[in-house]
């Protein structure tokens, strides 16, 4: 049988880079459509990058005929919380309409498989700190509530068709690819590990800790924060399950621990071997005091085995990755 091919919208951004690659090393055909836009054409090491909008539904429909695609992966998205909050229609419309015109194209090609990026931020602030895909969905900013809006129309159309999907409800992703070719380089960064790792090597002054008095053993809130390889190789294991047969689900992506954000500075500071200029401030609003997943679907459900789970190493890959972009800087 013809071998099919696999659209990966966001392909050239922090995630979908890396699942892309992994793709195109497992042999899998890959297009990447990308609109640049927090992308990096640089990061798209397989397949052919299309620059344009996932919500073109001219463009897709276009995609989708010509490569043959059977399976979309769907990483296209605005992603700072902050800013959601600030100009919440920006996200309905690049998260949620995007979304929208994505699945109709797909319904009307006949796309077989669907795998979306998702969010645990789509728990809000789950009880006892620990989230099972049972836990009630109520986000508490609107970058989780667009991405719970396009979980749902994904989950009804899947209803009422023969497309099939597997939401991945990520936790804190962080690191970057152990050989060094692709990471995070989003400007402007605000992700713990990322600002960190920024410090460290000399791009920021400081970094803050907001709240010391969450009601958690050091005082400082908890994630659960997952490789990107590790988090990418998920996508994979959807696919093949998808692919023997599996039936539409949704599953979280963490390894069911947690570290405060005072383990991942000590980390930070031992990896690094330099002492960071921690400024204690109080909350930011809307964190959560832990936030952890309960991972046992995504390991019955799939057979994942991460392997990375390990703080250290999280924090070197992110390190090794900081250095390269601040020689490239400097070059
Ligand atoms: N934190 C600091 N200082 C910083 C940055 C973060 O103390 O400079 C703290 C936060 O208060 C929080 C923890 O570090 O306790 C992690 O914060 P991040 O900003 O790294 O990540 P969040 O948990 O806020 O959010 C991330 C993604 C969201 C996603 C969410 C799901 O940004 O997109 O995880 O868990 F929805």
């Amino acid at each position: 049988m013809e071998k099919k091919t696999i659209l990966v919208t966001g392909g050239a951004g922090y995630i979908g880079s890396h699942v892309a690659r992994q793709l195109g090393e497992a042999g899998e055909n890959v297009v990447v459509l990308d609109d640049l836009s927090a992308g990096f054409a640089d990061a798209v090491l397989y397949g052919e990058l299309v620059v344009g909008d996932s919500g073109d539904r001219e463009l897709v429909s276009r995609l989708l005929s010509d490569h043959g695609i059977d399976t979309v992966m769907h990483f296209a998205a605005h992603l700072v919380v902050p800013e959601s909050v600030e100009n919440p229609l920006k996200y309905y419309g690049n998260n949620t309409c995007n979304t929208r015109n994505l699945l109709q194209c797909c319904q009307e090609s006949g796309v077989k498989n669907f795998i979306f990026s998702s969010t645990a931020a789509t728990y809000g602030i789950p009880a006892g700190g620990v989230a099972t895909e049972e836990s009630p969905a109520a986000p508490i900013n609107p970058y989780g509530t667009s991405k719970l809006m396009s979980e749902w129309m994904l989950r009804d159309l899947s209803s009422a068709s023969d497309l099939k999907h597997v939401i991945l409800r990520y936790f804190n992703v962080a690191g970057s690819d152990p050989e060094g070719r692709i990471g995070q380089s989003t400007p402007n960064a605000t992700l713990l590990i990322k600002v960190a790792c920024e410090t460290a090597t000399g791009k920021r002054d400081s970094i803050k800790i907001f709240g010391t008095d969450y009601p958690t053993a050091d005082g400082t809130g908890v994630r659960d924060y997952i490789h990107v390889e590790d988090l990418a190789r998920a996508h994979l294991d959807a696919l093949a399950y998808l692919r023997r047969g599996g039936e539409s689900t949704l599953v979280n992506c963490g390894y069911g621990h947690g570290y405060s954000v005072r383990e991942v500075l000590d980390a930070v500071q031992r990896v690094s071997g330099k002492p960071l200029n921690i400024i204690e401030q109080p909350r930011r609003a809307g964190d959560p005091p832990q936030l952890v997943a309960n991972a046992e679907r995504i390991h019955k459900l799939f057979g994942w085995k991460p392997r990375y789970d390990d703080l250290e190493f999280i924090v070197k890959t992110s390190l090794d990755w900081e250095k390269k972009l601040n020689s490239r800087s400097r070059s």
